[in-house]
């Protein structure tokens, strides 16, 4: 099949590529020159592990292609797949101008049946919104359907998590569409959970958000655990083994972060207001995530006497997470905020993320001379630090541990003062 994928961001890209090992033919459009230009040479703009090699195999292969002709490509490919943004609008909607360009482009240039699918995180009832969008642009009535397949997969491991879904989420009321998306993802081993549109978007926004619900809900039992003495990390243990629990997103730490949580949960939350159904776990689910990153400034604060100011910091990760060079809404920039505030020197380091042009280039250089430590991202380079060596070039040996990746035993065996998330 001939697949367009509008929007050539890590879904779109990844799903492009996916798509394209499955033996069909893409092409992605995008209104970024500067983007479509990168592509085109093979060369990925933003870091994904594995992509990258990816890419070009199939530019070399002719399986992709990039441009940013929007009339052509509209009209020389059947089913065209919406993998555009959509940010948090001003009032915590998501911003739906991107998706609405897109299919008014659709109305205007389809020629033949299409089978239009938003993969971009969208709002109960855009599937509606978009076939209305389409309409409103066309001058001849050219059939069409629409259909919403969320996309689950995760920055950092995109790749195997689009190779390897846990399920296909394929939301329409028209057979034709049903038989050609299923005909596309026939290759996939999981199950397919066939519905309507507003149903599957539910499940998106859903799915997203009782994730977050689980982080929120360790974090927030991490601090009573704190006070308890608990090791937190014994207790997600404890409970992640009962398989109606699921040992994932249990992991305590800084809170979450990222391009999707925040954005999801909020939008969710503001569907449920607008239909006077608040969903207030969900309130408390941000609440949490808010407080988390000020509760482990405390923490700090307080292990080093009370007063951040004349205090230099190491902050040791700029990611919201590992294995991505994304920084939107990263705990690690709330935490730096603060502690500037506090009046504190800052020195930060990341292994992908260049954020300041004085930023340090590595770890040494950038716990020389401080007075403590602050681990933001589970990088896995972290973990691998020989600390031992590294300890005499701080003036004071604390590290605090945002999430829980380094054992406190080993650390204080080191002479480190040693402080996570209820870590002991
Ligand atoms: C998420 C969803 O997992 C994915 O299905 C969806 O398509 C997009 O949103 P992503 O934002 O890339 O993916 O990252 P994810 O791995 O889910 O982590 C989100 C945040 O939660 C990160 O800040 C991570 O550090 C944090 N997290 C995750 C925890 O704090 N604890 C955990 O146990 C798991």
């Amino acid at each position: 099949m001939n697949i367009l994928i509008v929007g050539t961001g890590y879904v779109g890209t990844t799903t492009g590529l996916i798509f394209c090992e499955m033996g069909h033919k893409v092409t992605g459009l995008d209104l970024d020159d500067h983007k479509i230009r990168s592509l085109q040479e093979g060369n990925l703009y933003f870091y994904e592990p594995g992509l990258a090699e990816l890419l070009k195999k199939h530019i070399q292969a002719q399986n992709i292609a990039f441009t940013n002709h929007t009339e052509k490509a509209i009209k020389e490919n059947d089913v065209i797949f919406l993998c555009v943004g959509t940010p948090k609008g001003t009032d915590g909607n998501a911003d739906l101008t991107f998706v609405r360009k897109a299919a008014e482009s659709i109305g205007q240039n389809i020629n033949t049946y299409k089978v239009i699918v938003t993969k971009s995180t969208v709002p109960v009832g855009t599937a509606e919104l978009v076939t209305g969008w389409i309409q409103s642009k066309q001058t001849a009535q050219i059939p069409f359907d629409v259909v919403s397949n969320p996309e689950f997969l995760r920055e950092g491991s995109a790749l195997q998590d689009a190779l390897n879904p846990d399920r296909i989420v394929i939301g329409t009321e028209s057979e034709a569409a049903r038989t050609i998306m299923k005909e596309l993802y026939k290759n996939f081993q999981c199950p397919i959970v066939q519905t309507n549109p507003k149903a599957s978007e539910m499940i998106k926004y859903a799915s997203n958000s009782f994730l977050a619900l689980k982080i929120s809900y360790i974090n927030e039992l991490s601090r009573l655990c704190d006070e308890l003495g608990i090791n937190v990390n014994d207790v997600s243990q404890g409970i992640g083994l009962d398989e109606r629990i699921g040992p994932q997103f249990l992991r305590a730490g800084m809170g979450y972060g990222g391009s999707c949580f925040p954005k999801d949960v909020n939008a969710l939350i503001q569907i449920a207001n607008e239909k006077g159904r608040p969903l207030t776990i969900l309130e408390r689910v941000v609440k949490v995530n808010e407080e988390q990153p000020l509760y482990f400034i405390n923490k700090i604060k307080d292990a080093l006497g009370g007063e951040l100011n004349n205090k230099t910091i190491a902050v040791l990760g700029l990611a919201f997470k590992a294995n991505t060079d994304d920084t939107r809404e990263s705990p690690s920039i709330t935490l730096i905020d603060r502690l500037l505030e506090e009046q504190a020197n800052i020195k930060v380091h990341d292994p992908i993320v260049k954020l300041w042009p004085h930023q340090c280039r590595t770890v040494e250089k950038t716990i020389s001379g401080t007075d403590a430590i602050v681990i933001c991202t589970d990088w896995e380079e972290y973990k691998r630090i020989n600390w031992g060596k590294l300890k005499p070039l701080m003036k004071q040996p604390y590290i605090f541990d945002g999430r829980n990746m380094l054992e406190k035993d080993q650390m204080e065996n080191l002479g480190f003062y040693y402080i996570g998330i209820a870590n002991y």
